[in-house]
C-alpha cells in the first residue's frame, strides 16, 4: 500500500479521504501537474510529477505554504516551533502530556480546549498586533483553532476561537511528510484568480490538470467567493482545454441535501464521469443518499 500524506494545514474540505479512489483516474506518467485550486495540498503530495505548478486565490493560504516550503529545509523547525509552543503553554502531545489530570477529570472531552484557551487567545492577541503577519504564529493559530480554520474579521483580525485540538502526533508526521516532499522538488506556488493563473501558465501536452474548486451547492468559507458566473467561466476554460488537447480531471457535487448543480451536470455529460463515494456522507443526518460526488475526467 503506498503511503498516503496530509498536509499539514487540515484544510477544510480536504482529499485526505478520497485521494486514493480519485488519483486511480490520473494519468500514469505527468510533467507538470496543476492546480488551480490546491488548498492545502493534499492531492499534489500524493502525486509524482516532473514539476509541480500550484495556485489558490487565498493569501493565506498561499503564503503558507511558501513558508513550509521554505522551512522544508531547516533543520531547526520543530524547535523553533517548541519554543513557542512553550512560550504560549500550549499542550503538546506529540512530545509531553502536559495537561493536569484533575483538569482531564472534570473536562473528560473538552480538556485541551480548557487548557489551550488562555495560551491561545494572548497568541491570537500578539499575532494581530504585528504589523506583517508571523506566518509560523498564523501556522500554530491553525492548528490549535477551532476547525483548524482561518479566518480574518473585517478589521483584518484573526478571529478563530480555540479549539479542543492540539499539536499531536500526527500534525508531526504530517509536517514531516510534507518536508520530505516538497524538498528538492521544482514546485511553484501562485497566488491568484484561477482564471489569470491558467492564461498566465499557457499549458502543454503532457501536462496534467487537477481542479477542485468550491462546490456551488456546499457551504463553506471558500464557497462564498463562488457563484453561477464562476461555475460557468471554468467550465468553458475546460471545454478550451479539452480542444487544445490537456488532459484534466474535475472534482465536484452534482448533488446536496436537496440541492442541484445543473450547469455542472449538464456539461459534465460530454465527459467521462466518475462517482466518488463522498466525503460529506454524514451517519448522524442520514443524508448520505442526498449526496453525490463526481470526477469529471476528459480522457480514457
Ligand atoms: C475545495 S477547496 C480545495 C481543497 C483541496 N483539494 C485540498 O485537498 O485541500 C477550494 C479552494 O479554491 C480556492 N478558490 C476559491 N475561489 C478561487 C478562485 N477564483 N481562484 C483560485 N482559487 C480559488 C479556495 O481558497 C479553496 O482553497
Amino acid at each position: 500500500m503506498e503511503k498516503i500524506r496530509r498536509s499539514p494545514m487540515f484544510y477544510v474540505g480536504d482529499k485526505y479521504k478520497l485521494i486514493e479512489e480519485i488519483k486511480q483516474y490520473f494519468p500514469k506518467n505527468i510533467n507538470t501537474f496543476i492546480e488551480p485550486f490546491v488548498g492545502g495540498g493534499t492531492v499534489f503530495l500524493n502525486v509524482e510529477a516532473k514539476r509541480y505548478i500550484l495556485n489558490d486565490i487565498d493569501e493565506n493560504i498561499y503564503n503558507l505554504h511558501i513558508f513550509l516550503q521554505q522551512k522544508a529545509n531547516e533543520i531547526n523547525f520543530i524547535n523553533e516551533v517548541l519554543t513557542y509552543i512553550k512560550k504560549y503553554n500550549l499542550s503538546r502531545s506529540f512530545l509531553e502530556d502536559v495537561v493536569p489530570k484533575e483538569l482531564k477529570r472534570e473536562y473528560k472531552k473538552t480538556y485541551y480546549a480548557k487548557y489551550n484557551k488562555q495560551g491561545y487567545d494572548k497568541l491570537k492577541q500578539d499575532f494581530n498586533k504585528l504589523q506583517n503577519k508571523n506566518y509560523l504564529l498564523l501556522y500554530l493559530l491553525l492548528i490549535y483553532g477551532f476547525n483548524r480554520m482561518i479566518r480574518f474579521n473585517s478589521k483584518g483580525e484573526f478571529n478563530v476561537p480555540v479549539g479542543n485540538v492540539d499539536f499531536n502526533k500526527n500534525v508531526l508526521q504530517a509536517l514531516g511528510d510534507y518536508f520530505e516532499f516538497v524538498e528538492n522538488k521544482d514546485i511553484k506556488f501562485e497566488n491568484l484568480d484561477f482564471k489569470d493563473f491558467i492564461i498566465k501558465n499557457g499549458f502543454k501536452d503532457g501536462d496534467f490538470m487537477y481542479l477542485d474548486p468550491p462546490y456551488l451547492i456546499t457551504f463553506s468559507e471558500y464557497n462564498k467567493i463562488w457563484n453561477e458566473e464562476k461555475e460557468h467561466e471554468l467550465l468553458i476554460f475546460l471545454d478550451n482545454l479539452h480542444q487544445r488537447n490537456i488532459k484534466f480531471a474535475i472534482s465536484n457535487v452534482t448533488h446536496y441535501k436537496g440541492r442541484v448543480n445543473n450547469i455542472f451536470i449538464d456539461w459534465m455529460s460530454k465527459y467521462n464521469v466518475k462517482k466518488i463515494k463522498s466525503n460529506y456522507i454524514s451517519y448522524h443526518d442520514n443524508s448520505a443518499k442526498q449526496i453525490e460526488e463526481v470526477l469529471v475526467i476528459n480522457y480514457d
